[in-house]
């Protein structure tokens, strides 16, 4: 086999066989095909796209580049969630704690953010003292012990994609779809995932800007999922204004906990909700949608969740105090307010905007592994659609640097519009993708576990 063929078979598009994906990847990998190749690949891949069967082959051969995550010691099945990305997405944080209490095992890796969308790791650390590096043998034994843990990601897990992704990111190849869901599935599956629920999100603080974009993403990695074995499902989700109201670190750890004690707003709820009952009933721990999302209300009422997440704080070096006392989590110095400039209603919140306004401030990272400012970000106090009189408050700006501050004010306030009419209402939740293309008896779904 060689390298040059191979560019040449997609190009023209051909299809791979197994051998011949495997080659591709353990030669990438292992440094016997250059990066002039490999981007010539991307591209080929780019232009002609890739047969299920290639997406899911190519999937198992990026999962078995590196070390695979062996969850067996942990009874029952494992179900793992991932986002594709967003501004104000704090999920993680309530749904982790959530389905643990509901019984599900909840071994999670996490990544830390970059760009204007955050990571589940930088969050967690706004609990002084939280350690997010654990062994393997840490990890296992916490799930075991509390029902959860979540940790930044450990040892040499797929190789392969770290340096695809790295290449395709200069190489103007990030948008091939079949290289996304490949990326994306191949980290769920070596971090030992026996079923995953995936939430695409929607919109202008996505990936994925078009609901077709992000159905055809989300039918590529479903169908990915059940051909290696993989119960998986997808929830498509708005990104256009941010999940909830707070962005940044501690200011979205304080909304999770409002959400883990009932006291969150609707929307952050209702997701939470959705994914945890997609969790549930691909472990069979439910049979019935709406069963299992009255099991989880009841848990975020009794306080059984927030007890959950107190405990993964307390295992993993935190004080749980703070879960309960979330006042004492970083505060920024500066509070700027920004104010409607006239009467109407809130038509738009650019969730990228408020995005990159979170990463001016220091909540988030241009650069990778770049410090974070854990107190610093946005709190709206308003959602898409609201009625708002002239002065009224619609933003809150949390700083800890006068110059950035005002920086933030400027572009925050360029993020909201306010029309003569209210928008019409956009659902949260756009779609469920649970079965692959081509494929219509649910029945076909693998085991869990
Ligand atoms: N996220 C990933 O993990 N991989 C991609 O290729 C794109 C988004």
């Amino acid at each position: 086999m060689n390298m040059v063929d191979l560019i040449a078979k997609k190009r023209d598009g051909g299809s791979y066989t197994r051998e011949e994906l495997a080659y591709i990847v353990r030669g990438y990998t292992n440094g016997g095909i250059p990066d002039y190749q490999m981007s010539a690949w991307a591209m080929a891949v780019y232009f002609q796209g890739m047969t299920p069967e290639e997406t899911a082959q190519l999937t198992m051969e990026m999962a078995r580049s590196g070390e695979q995550l062996d969850l067996s010691p942990i009874p029952g099945c494992k179900v793992d969630k991932h986002s594709t990305g967003g501004v104000g997405d704090k999920t993680t944080l309530v749904v982790a704690p959530l389905v643990a209490a509901a019984g599900l095992p909840v071994a999670k890796m996490s990544g830390r953010g970059l760009g204007f969308s955050g990571g589940t790791i930088d969050k967690l650390e706004s609990f002084p003292g939280l350690q997010v590096e654990r062994s393997r043998e840490q990890f296992i034994q916490q799930v075991r012990d509390v029902g959860v843990a979540i940790i930044s990601q450990t040892g040499n897990l797929t190789p392969a994609d770290k340096k695809l992704y790295a290449l395709r990111d200069v190489t103007a190849t990030v948008e091939a779809l079949p290289l996304i869901a490949s990326s994306i599935m191949s980290k769920k599956i070596a971090a030992g995932a026996d079923a995953i629920v995936l939430d695409v999100k929607v919109g202008r603080g996505a990936f994925m800007k078009t609901r077709e974009q992000a159905r055809a993403l989300a039918e590529a990695m479903v169908q990915i999922g059940h051909s290696v074995g993989r119960r998986t499902v997808a929830v498509l989700s708005d990104m256009n204004q941010p999940l909830g109201y707070a962005v940044g670190n501690a200011l979205e750890v304080k909304e999770a906990i409002a959400v883990l004690a009932g006291q969150g707003p609707r929307d952050v709820e209702e997701l939470a909700l959705t994914l945890g009952a997609q969790m549930l009933l691909l472990a069979e721990k439910e049979t019935d949608e709406d069963a299992a999302r009255e099991r989880l209300r009841s848990l975020l009422k009794n306080g059984e969740a927030l007890a959950k997440l107190a405990a993964l704080v307390q295992a993993q070096g935190g004080d749980p105090a703070f879960v309960h006392e979330p006042d004492r989590l970083p505060r920024a110095a500066i509070t700027l307010q920004v104010h409607a400039p006239r009467a109407g209603f809130l038509a738009e919140i650019d969730a990228e905007k408020i995005g990159q306004a979170a990463v001016l401030l220091g909540a988030g990272r241009k650069i990778k592994d770049a410090p974070v400012d854990l107190a610093v970000g946005i709190v709206l106090q308003r959602k898409t659609g609201e009625a708002v009189e002239k002065g009224d408050v619609l933003a809150e700006i949390h700083a800890n640097e006068a110059e950035k501050a005002e920086q933030a004010l400027a572009l925050v306030t360029s993020a909201l519009r306010i029309a003569d009419h209210a928008p019409a209402a956009q659902p949260l939740v756009l779609d469920v993708v649970s079965v692959a293309k081509g494929e219509h008896d649910c029945d076909a779904a693998p085991a869990c576990g």
